[in-house]
């Protein structure tokens, strides 16, 4: 099974999974743990000029729950400064990588100056860096966040001065803290950039009711987790349409199926990281194996064979079906009558009559599917609507107008 691909233009890779920038990558020893686990490279956790962000770079992390009835979403929530080494420290470590494994090595930078943008990735290229990851994400660097609108001219300036610095493939990493990315995409595109990254993570905060204040070191934090797959779904989307540069895709990955996911959508690769914090490193191993399984069951022996697949299938607004075409049923043999159904049905459709089974009424339902989803006992599915039934839709003359 053929699974190489592109990081960047000029940077094959044997197999799509990377380590993202984070202290899971940062020094020798622990890039060695990412190549046991079969990731095809690594990018090095981020080195930052600004001498604030190295200082005494202890991580803080907590892992929130939130639970939403018998749901549970989790979030990783950090704070994690730059790389506790300086710029000579950082290439000491390239340069021991790239004697001692054989993954591919990617310098990663945050700068504010434009000598810190042309100097790092040009120390990086001369220690053997395979290629530099320009960050232009990070959620609590105050030079980008406080200026989100003048962040595409920052993106813009920062990516031709490193691109004149170095001649080994170079990337572009997004926040996901601004709009437009296919044309932030195009724009990287036109600066010189060989891949983009979308991306980081979102920068939030979180309130401890019982003090009142901030939880943990008191301030803004990173914060990521499963459930930020759909947000770069969305993103991916977005960029393949908008540029033919390679895209290394990172946010929300958490098993095989997400990696098919973002492959599907137009990634070349795809990067992990708070899956390798909450699982270990091993679980790419795992994830590998459950990406060529699925090729295998689908008949596909290289990855160009399903890359982008689904973009072209992604409707735009005005090509939706928005007619309504299922109605809910219940089955009274399954139905425990807890009424779940009553309380969320946005359209009162369910009715308790306390006696035997909820009862629905048809016309009432617009077949938006709610009620089977959150159904605890699974009492509830959506039926086709017969051909000619107009359903009395609580929005006078919605239905009609959509039939014409
Ligand atoms: C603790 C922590 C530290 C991180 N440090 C960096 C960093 O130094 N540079 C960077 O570009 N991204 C950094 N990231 C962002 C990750 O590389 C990745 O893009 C992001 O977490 C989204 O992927 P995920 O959902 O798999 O975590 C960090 C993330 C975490 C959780």
């Amino acid at each position: 099974m053929d699974l190489r691909c592109l990081y960047a233009r000029g940077l094959e890779l044997p197999n799509p999974l990377i380590a993202a920038s984070a202290g899971t990558t940062e020094i020798v020893d622990k890039m060695r743990r990412c190549e046991d686990a079969g990731m095809s490279a690594v990018v090095m956790k981020t080195l930052f000029e600004d001498p604030v962000a190295r200082r005494d770079p202890a991580p803080m992390f907590r892992v929130l729950q939130r639970r939403i009835g018998a749901a549970r979403s989790t979030t990783f929530y950090t704070y994690e400064q730059a790389a506790h080494l300086d710029p000579q420290q950082f290439c000491e470590e390239i340069r021991k990588a790239k004697e001692a494994l054989g993954i591919k090595v990617i310098g990663s930078c945050a700068c504010v100056s434009d000598e810190a943008w042309s100097e790092y990735p040009r120390l990086m290229e001369q220690a053997g860096a395979d290629a530099v990851e320009l960050n232009l994400s990070c959620p609590y660097s105050a030079h980008l966040t406080d200026n989100l609108a003048a962040l595409p001219e920052f993106i813009e300036s920062a990516t031709r001065i490193a691109r004149e610095a170095v001649s080994i493939p170079l990337t572009t990493k997004l926040t996901p803290q601004m709009s437009s990315p296919s044309q932030i995409a195009r724009l990287m595109e036109r600066a010189g950039s060989d891949g983009v990254v979308p991306f980081s993570r979102f920068a939030g905060l979180d309130i401890d009711i019982e003090t009142e204040a901030p939880i943990m070191h008191g301030g803004m934090a990173g914060h990521g987790g499963p459930w930020s797959l759909y947000y770069v779904l969305g993103w991916l989307w977005q960029i393949d349409k908008a540029t033919e540069l390679p895209i290394s895709s990172s946010g929300g990955v958490w098993n095989a199926e997400d990696v098919v996911k973002h492959i599907l959508v137009g990634a070349d690769t795809v990067q992990l990281c708070t899956v390798l914090y909450l699982q270990g490193y091993g679980v790419a191993a795992a994830m590998l194996q459950g990406l060529r399984d699925w090729m295998e069951t689908k008949g596909y022996t290289s990855l160009a064979d399903f890359r982008g697949k689904a973009v072209s299938r992604v409707k735009g607004q005005t090509q939706v079906e928005r007619r309504q075409t299922v109605v809910a049923a219940i089955d009274p043999e399954r139905c425990t009558s807890c009424g779940t159904c009553v309380r969320v049905c946005p359209h009162g459709a369910t009715k308790d009559d306390r006696e035997g089974p909820i009862r629905l009424i048809a016309e009432e339902c617009s077949g938006c599917g709610l009620c089977g989803e959150l159904c605890p006992v699974g009492a509830i599915s959506l039926r086709s609507l017969p051909e000619g039934y107009r359903p009395r839709h609580r929005i006078a003359g919605y239905y009609d107008v959509l039939t014409g």
